[in-house]
């Protein structure tokens, strides 16, 4: 037997995993909006915006959207310690792993292969955080610990104060013993900084300026040091200004070729001091032939702060925004340019006041949102509406040159399919019309939905051959001669009725038959609607398991206490399970 561990984090509950239901997304088109009119061919209308718990939103995107999205940001609720007043650290602790942990792996699964999630968070869960990823993604496919500088000064009520929210990126895969994740591999580069910009720079020359621009000046020779010594390296040059011979500095060596080196002496691509003296020349890096963008540092503090944030929903609203934490648009933007590229599709699943959005749709991508809380509609919406408009004046409207155009679909998440009905059966939910109880079961027998606007029974297929049927109908043995019929030799039919009275299906070896509710019962948890951070979510205990029954021997003299006499056995009626596992909640919470 190997002993070998496994290194990993375990919390409270973490066994403890939710059988979720693939609800269907139901369309608002009151509440969905587009341009007036297109601006550009690239305009895109397919956004979604979807109010609702993301656990369940993420399973309802899952089938459509599994490994087409390039780039998700999330930034959901640091944990604070404010969220359970009255839990201990490790519950509260356990709930927000658990929560993270459900909602990761069905992120992850959305991704591209060359997909990657970033994830803002702050010292309270950023290490936890990491070891969670670490376990879902792959220790190979973490990529960095971005640093972004969120205020200026450090807290007055603290000695040391943090300043900085970590940003982790992890990619969605690394293929075998790769260097880089594949997410790297189709990482844009970040935008030029002004700063890095102001390194290169007009120095003059014995022969006045370089007709080729700025450049920056970069060493020329390398460290001896650490074994990078070349012996081959270590030769004189001649100084074209003063006709001296040059070598090396001590300890050092050029890092070109002696013919490389005398080429581009002769091409005037090294630096010999305004007056053509320097002891040891600089390589000329121009401005023109430097590439479009640079490697991204990992430290960000120059996109913006958490007050920057705070004033652009100012500008937008009009008025004291009352949206707590909403993050810059500029930090959004290099996240945005550096994982994806125009037509992608980003997701942000914790939306909050939607700068994600805002900020792809700014930047020609596709985006998906999803929020909970209210402001779903007070603020994302006006926000993304004058985005469309063009009416957003602020953010990185300038830097991305946006003038408005595209649009949004709204969805809301559909109740659960089934409900339990006055004597406490499960029913079909009374909400639900054929073609969204058809677009349920597609999604809970793993079919795709896509009903045929020709042949009735094809609502969904799960290949090229493998349809579905789904009908409220009680299917009798002449409908099934026609079906199997239609559906021919070379076909396959699931079909899924409210009841069936033909007997011997095996007589149609086409079709499989099924009724519904009874054939996905046992598939997920029903009724569930809020899977969200809060108490009443909680998973109840496992009741501690009772003595087993002593078996009462033949000759049993118990007596009774009191009386002296034969005692009588005691029937003693159990509580319902139910009932039992709640008590035992509750007497284990009062406890403390
Ligand atoms: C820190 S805010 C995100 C702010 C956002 N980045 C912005 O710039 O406005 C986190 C958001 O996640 C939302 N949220 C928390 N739990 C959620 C859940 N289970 N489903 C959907 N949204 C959730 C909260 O309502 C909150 O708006």
């Amino acid at each position: 037997m190997s002993n070998k561990q496994k290194l990993e984090l375990t919390w409270i509950g973490k066994d403890v995993r939710p059988k979720l239901e693939p609800r269907v997304l139901v369309e608002d088109p009151a509440l969905s909006y587009h341009a007036k009119e297109r601006v550009t061919d690239q305009d895109i209308f397919d956004n979604r915006l979807i109010f609702g718990d993301n656990l369940l939103a993420l399973k309802a995107l899952e089938q459509e959207f599994t490994g087409k999205v390039k780039c998700i940001f999330i930034d959901p609720p640091y944990n604070t310690g404010a969220a359970f007043a009255e839990y201990d650290d490790g519950v509260e602790h356990s709930l927000w792993l658990s929560m993270m942990r459900e909602r990761l792996e069905l992120l992850r699964r959305l991704l591209t292969r060359d997909g990657s999630i970033w994830t803002t968070l702050d010292d309270n869960e950023a290490h936890y955080f990491k070891v969670l990823c670490d376990e879902v993604f792959g220790r190979e496919c973490f990529i960095a610990d971005i640093s972004w500088k969120k205020r200026d000064g450090a807290p007055n009520d603290r000695k040391v104060g943090s300043i900085h929210d970590h940003l982790l990126v992890y990619a969605r895969r690394r293929s075998g013993t790769a260097k880089r994740t594949d997410a790297e591999e189709s990482f844009n580069l970040m935008q030029r900084t002004e700063k890095a910009d102001s390194q290169y720079q007009l120095y003059e020359e014995p022969f006045g300026f370089d007709p080729r621009g700025p450049f920056r000046k970069v060493d020329s020779t390398g460290n001896a040091k650490g074994g990078r010594y070349v012996e081959s390296l270590f030769y004189p040059v001649r100084n074209p200004f003063t006709g001296d011979e040059v070598w090396p500095r001590k300890g050092r060596c050029w890092v070109y070729k002696r013919d490389e080196m005398e080429r581009m002496i002769a091409d005037r691509r090294f630096f010999w001091g305004k007056d053509g003296k320097a002891g040891t020349p600089m390589r000329k890096l121009f401005k023109s032939e430097a590439k479009p963008g640079m490697t991204a540092p990992s430290i960000w503090d120059d996109v913006g702060l958490n007050q920057h944030a705070a004033r652009e929903l100012e500008i937008i609203y009009g008025e004291k925004a009352a949206f707590e934490t909403p993050k810059p648009e500029g930090l959004m933007k290099r996240v945005v340019e550096i994982a994806s590229s125009p037509g992608d599709i980003v997701v942000d699943s914790f939306a909050g006041s939607g700068t994600t959005g805002a900020v792809a749709h700014k930047m020609g991508r596709r985006w998906i949102m999803v929020e909970l809380g209210e402001h779903c509609n007070t603020h994302i919406i006006p926000r993304l509406k004058k985005v469309i408009d063009g009416a957003d004046p602020g953010g990185v409207t300038e830097a991305t040159g946006w003038s408005g155009g595209g649009g949004f679909r709204y969805f809301k998440l559909a109740p659960s399919l089934l409900e339990k009905d006055k004597y406490g059966q499960w029913v079909i939910n009374k909400q639900f019309n054929p073609a969204m109880l058809s677009e349920a079961v597609c999604k809970i027998e793993g079919f795709k939905y896509e009903p045929s606007d020709g042949v009735y029974w094809q609502h969904g297929r799960s290949t090229e051959r493998d349809f579905i049927y789904v009908t409220t109908q009680t299917m009798t043995a002449p409908m099934l001669d026609a079906l199997s019929e239609e559906v021919g030799k070379d076909r396959t039919l699931l079909v899924v009725c409210a009841a069936f009275t033909a007997k011997n299906l095996e007589r149609w070896p086409n079709l499989t038959v099924k009724k519904i509710p009874k054939t996905v019962l046992h598939k997920c948890e029903w009724g569930h609607d809020d899977y969200s951070l809060e108490i009443k979510n909680l998973p109840w205990r496992e009741p501690e398991p009772e003595p087993a029954a002593v078996p009462k021997k033949k000759n049993d003299k118990t007596t009774d206490l009191f009386t002296g006499k034969p005692a009588k056995a005691k029937q003693i009626k159990r509580a319902p399970r139910k009932k039992r596992v709640q008590e035992a909640g509750v007497r284990k919470r009062s406890k403390r």
